[in-house]
């Protein structure tokens, strides 16, 4: 029987591509991790904005964000959404510097609307 070993290897990489598709998109990512809580949890974007994440969640959700700083978005400018994530950064890293109304610059600064109306594809929100 030589077929299973031809299709094992075949259902390995397929299963391992899908994988990567998910990790491959450093914006869903972050939008996942910080932008997106399991029901009847709080969003960590939100615990940042009332000051109540930890600084472990703080610190995650800045990288996260930096990692989606040179990505291309799905629609619009790239320079335009650099500009948007560069703020989103750089008031975060306040919140992490726990600078004084370092919380309300980053409910300012994460405008989930102004951001996919632009960005996200079929902006739905
Ligand atoms: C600086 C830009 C920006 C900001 C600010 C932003 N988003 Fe997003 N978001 C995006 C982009 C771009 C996508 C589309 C990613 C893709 O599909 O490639 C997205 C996608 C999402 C998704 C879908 C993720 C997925 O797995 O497909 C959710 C949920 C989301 N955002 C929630 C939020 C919420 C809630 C806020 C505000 C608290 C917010 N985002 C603020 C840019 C932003």
């Amino acid at each position: 029987m030589k077929l299973p070993r031809l299709l094992i290897p075949s259902a390995f990489i397929v299963a391992a591509s899908l994988v990567f598709a998910a990790e491959e998109n450093p914006i869903k990512k972050a939008m996942q991790y910080a932008h997106k809580a399991p029901q009847g949890e709080k969003k960590i974007g939100d615990k940042i904005g009332e000051g109540t994440a930890t600084e472990a969640e703080v610190k995650a959700t800045l990288d996260a964000y930096k990692a989606m700083e040179n990505c291309k978005p799905a629609r619009g400018e790239q320079a335009a959404f650099k500009e948007k994530v560069a703020k989103l950064i750089g008031a975060t890293e306040e919140v992490l510097a726990k600078k004084d109304g370092a919380a309300a610059n980053y409910r300012a600064a994460v405008n989930c609307k102004a951001c996919h109306s632009e960005h996200k594809p079929e902006a739905k929100k």
